[in-house]
């Protein structure tokens, strides 16, 4: 099976904004098509395209849409950046498109995304040791990105540089990224792998099964604290007592300086139906990850290590 391609998985055609319905993954590949961008919002809001960058993409190309359409710009602005709130690729993605709300200039944005995932990959191959036994988190892969992938994208580089025998990957509760999504992307690519269960993942470090772990973000504070899916501080945690590092990759996209710490990134709460349709839930959808836990912070201008809030504000300065 081929890589994925970025205009499978997002793209403007026509009138309409087409995305890969990640939703009915891996069992068939769907396309939806979205003619507006209140319905742009609407494939966000129930992850229909989903993953930060990916996200930011979609809403890049469902202003252009709008632009062309003649429809009231400022309504496309607020009903795409209200569709998720963790994120900041979201918002990142609307602003940069503000003074050319154009199909070309989302174009480019989707290229610039595939390319930062790129230069990412080359940047983290240095953290992997020999014969990696690598577990990730969710899906951080091309389909969350637009091509190629962050923390996926980083396993693609290592993979093809001789370096991982083998990909756990945490089946992501409880909407199965994981399982559904990362495993399904890994298939593509050859690369060996195996889903377990998220519960598992703390016992397979303590039998010494797990080198790194590599995930990617949602949003990274100026210190350094992360948003990532639920399930990551836990992983955390359990890898810090493990002394395995615990490798974030994301783009500047993905860094947001006016966050001081992980407590200004404001945490997506979901329906509690996605848990269990029957009984009462909470279901936060991301947790914050205290930059303290984290061994490497990859951007596609390089390593980043702690202290962080003494580069990364720096960086997202320049990125803009
Ligand atoms: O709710 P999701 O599936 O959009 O959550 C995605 C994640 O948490 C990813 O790890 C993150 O967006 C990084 S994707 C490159």
């Amino acid at each position: 099976m081929a890589e994925l391609t970025p205009h499978e998985i997002v793209r403007l055609e026509g009138d309409a904004v087409v995305v890969l319905d990640q939703r009915h993954l891996p069992d068939e590949e769907i396309e939806l098509r979205c003619g507006t961008a209140t319905e742009v919002a609407e494939a966000i809001r129930v992850l229909a395209v989903r993953g930060a960058p990916a996200i930011g993409v979609a809403a890049a190309y469902g202003l252009a849409l709008a632009a062309e359409r003649g429809d009231d710009l400022d309504a496309a602005y607020d009903v795409l950046a209200g569709s998720r709130p963790t994120a900041v690729n979201l918002r990142w993605a609307l602003e940069a498109m503000r003074d050319e709300p154009t199909r070309e200039r989302a174009e480019r944005m989707h290229e610039d995304e595939v390319e930062r995932c790129r230069a990412m990959g080359a940047h983290a191959v240095a953290l992997f040791p020999a014969r990696a036994r690598v577990l990730t988190h969710c899906n951080a892969g091309g389909l969350a990105t637009g091509g190629y992938g962050t923390a996926l994208g980083a396993i693609r580089a290592a993979w093809d540089a001789g370096l991982v025998e083998r990909v756990w990957v945490d089946e992501t509760r409880p909407l199965l990224q994981g399982s559904r999504l990362t495993a399904w992307e890994l298939e593509r690519l050859g690369i060996p792998h195996a889903v377990i269960a998220d519960a598992a993942a703390a016992s397979f470090m303590a039998r010494g099964e797990v080198d790194l772990v590599v995930t990617g973000a949602d949003r990274i504070a100026a210190n350094g604290d992360i948003a990532n899916k639920i399930g990551t501080y836990g992983l955390a945690v359990a890898s810090a007592h493990h002394d395995i590092p615990l490798v974030v990759v994301a783009p500047t996209s993905t860094l947001d300086p006016s966050a001081a710490t992980g407590e200004a990134i404001p945490i997506e709460e979901r329906d509690g139906a996605e848990i269990t349709p029957r009984f009462a839930a909470r279901n936060p959808a991301f947790d914050v990850t205290p930059a303290a836990l984290v061994a490497a912070i990859v951007t596609e201008r390089g390593v980043h290590r702690a202290p962080y809030a003494e580069t990364l504000p720096r960086e997202a300065a320049a990125a803009r």
